[in-house]
């Protein structure tokens, strides 16, 4: 949450700087800021979003080939100008932005009240800047030594940027635990929370690790610890197609992601299904294979929507390669000091890899002696360097907050993991093994068929879209998609959704349904489908309004239910992949129509660097 961005070379550096805002825009939307900083410092912020900020700046000074700035997730003070970034030390000398939270910042506060420091923002970020000052005038020190011995006095989390007025020419970098990656041009550096600004700019990066700090100027970048001057650079290729990050003709990010997952599917499982040669290759786990077959147990940590991929996960993997698997919240996991040592493997999955809570279960696990594995979209993220191995989705640069075409990413990955511990543990025989692959590649034509009946969702939507209630029921593999059904439509169009297993519905959201409740029902065709037939007889008694999901050549639901979803028949393990796709249609058209902002919903961010 909060994306930073800073620019030191030869170019004018406020359009960087806002193109560059507006890429990290995802991250958080409640205010944005810039300093610019050749000699004299200008700063100018405001609450509200990059386009207001644009809209504040015109006509004023930009001039400069410096300069940092901040788009904002709110932690500590409301969204207002004030509490904005960048923050301004007392005296002037520090501008700094950042991105994470100071946890001892009231205590840090009354110290430096009592020294006579005043506060204008209610921000943790004010503390730091002001500390770092405190420091610099009191030891009558340098800017760079003034920032490390200022965060060896803080707890928490931190991806800062800091300029220093009497050093000028020179950006101040540091992380703990909140990412920050380098950009190295030909006498320039960018520094940013992630690599979306710096594609198309750069072609080299360096990721910073916790505890890094670097000196950047126009033609030198230093890169030490807070503990050391031993610099540790690793650079990294950056190659990232700035089409990404257009809206390649849709009203939004999130209808673009919603219609790319046919290919961002079979990006996903591009050179690693070979249905030729009936086999299935994850390179990524290649070496760590034997100790996941002998695996006396997986547990899989992730938030949010990855936490829904988590639990499909766990019916794939149980049930095609029989080796018990647990779901937790990540939150929850680090937190409750579960038992987990080196008989197991953690499988973490996040589609930005930045998740703070699901990053400190993957610190937890390790420590514990488990293999760690992650699923991740994003290359280079945190994720991908803190775990023993793992399997990109290469889905490609998901920019609506929703997340729609990571999780379809994600299963794919399951899918295929699950297929290939059955087979290589032989829970799987050969046929089933190459009739599955067969089907998973044939999955994107299917995703092809239901989104050419937009429309149809179109009209559903202006049918349901003023219901403030609405309860999803799913049962077996489509009990998470339900759970992920009921998470777009609340996120994005501020309804009040509920998912649940279909069977337990009986013991509470029954007590909900009338003619003012509409249920979407999941009734795919699996073993557990005349089960969910009676479900859908004892929604009907109580009045409530049934939307159900089909298979193709259902005969028996479009008699009891109101309105019928059919998709592609086909076997039960791809049912999220499918099934998922009318429910996030339906979340968007309902958004849209009740004047929502789609692609930056209201108090969310893409990427949660805080607990
Ligand atoms: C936020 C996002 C969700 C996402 C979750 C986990 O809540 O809005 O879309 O599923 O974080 O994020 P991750 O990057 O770890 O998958």
């Amino acid at each position: 949450m909060c994306g930073i961005v800073g620019y030191i070379g030869s170019r004018p550096v406020y359009p960087l700087l806002v193109e560059g805002l507006k890429r990290l825009e995802y991250r958080g939307y409640d205010s944005a800021g810039v300093a610019i900083c050749d000699t004299t410092a200008r700063i100018y912020k405001c609450s509200g979003k990059i386009r207001d900020l644009e809209a504040s700046v015109s006509g004023k000074d930009t001039q400069g080939t410096a300069g940092i700035g901040h788009t904002r997730w709110a932690t500590h003070g409301k969204p207002n100008d004030v509490n904005a970034h960048p923050h301004v030390s007392g005296n002037g000398h520090f501008i700094l932005v950042h991105n994470g939270i100071i946890e001892n910042y009231s205590v840090l506060k009354a110290k430096l009240q009592d020294r006579g420091y005043t506060f204008k923002s209610e921000t943790d970020t004010e503390v730091l800047v002001n500390l770092i000052e405190y420091i610099y005038l009191k030891g009558k020190t340098e800017a760079e030594v003034a920032v490390r011995l200022a965060l060896t006095k803080v707890a928490g989390t931190y991806g800062i940027v800091v300029i220093c007025n009497d050093e000028p020419g020179q950006l101040i970098a540091a992380r703990r635990s909140s990412p920050l990656v380098i950009g190295i041009g030909a006498g320039e550096y960018f520094i940013a929370s992630d690599t979306s600004p710096l594609a198309g700019q750069v072609q080299s990066v360096i990721y910073m690790n916790d505890d890094d700090v670097a000196i950047i100027k126009r033609n030198e970048l230093v890169l030490k610890t807070l503990a050391t001057d031993e610099p540790r650079i690793k650079l990294h290729n950056l190659n990232i197609d700035t089409g990404e990050f257009d809206k390649g003709g849709y009203d939004h990010y999130m209808l673009k992601e919603i219609f790319e997952q046919p290919v961002s599917i079979t990006n996903t499982f591009r050179g690693r299904l070979l249905p030729d040669k009936n086999e299935i290759r994850l390179g990524g786990l290649f070496h760590v294979m034997p100790r996941l077959q002998e695996a006396g147990r997986i547990i899989i940590v992730a938030c949010g929507t990855s936490w829904h991929a988590g639990l499909i996960g766990e019916y794939l993997i149980e049930d095609l390669a029989r080796i018990p698997v647990e779901v937790e919240y990540a939150s929850e996991f680090r937190y409750r000091n579960p038992v987990v040592g080196p008989g197991d493997v953690v499988i973490a999955i996040s589609q930005s890899g930045e998740t703070a809570d699901t990053l400190a279960a993957v610190r937890l696990a390790r420590e514990a002696g488990a293999l760690v594995l992650g699923i991740c979209n994003v290359t280079g993220s945190s994720l991908s360097r803190e775990t023993d191995a793992g399997v990109y989705t290469h889905a490609g640069f998901e920019i609506g907050v929703a997340s729609t075409k990571a999780f379809t990413a994600q299963v794919t990955v399951l899918i295929m993991t699950a297929l290939l511990l059955g087979y290589k543990k032989g829970s799987l025989t050969k046929e089933q093994y190459a009739s599955f692959i067969g089907e998973l590649d044939s999955i994107p034509a299917s995703i092809e068929k239901i989104l050419a009946d937009n429309e149809f969702y179109l009209n559903l939507a202006k049918e349901f879209k003023d219901f403030p209630s609405f309860i999803f029921l799913g049962r077996g593999y489509c009990f998470p998609v339900a759970l992920e059904g009921a998470l777009k439509l609340k996120e994005i169009s501020y309804i009040h959704a509920e998912g649940y297993p279909a069977a337990e519905m009986k013991h509470g959201p029954i007590a909900l349904m009338d003619e003012n409740m509409p249920v979407v029902v999941l009734a795919l065709k699996d073993k557990s489908y005349d089960k969910i037939i009676s479900n859908l007889q004892e929604i009907k008694a109580r009045k409530a309004r049934i939307i159900a999901i089909v298979n193709e050549g259902d005969t028996l639901v479009p008699d009891i239910a109101d309105r019928v979803i059919s998709i592609p028949a086909g076997s039960v393990i791809f049912s999220a992949l499918l099934a998922v796709i009318p429910m996030q249609l339906i979340a968007y058209h309902i958004s849209v129509m009740r004047g929502c902002d789609v692609d930056q919903p209201r108090n969310l961010a893409k990427s949660v660097t805080v607990e």
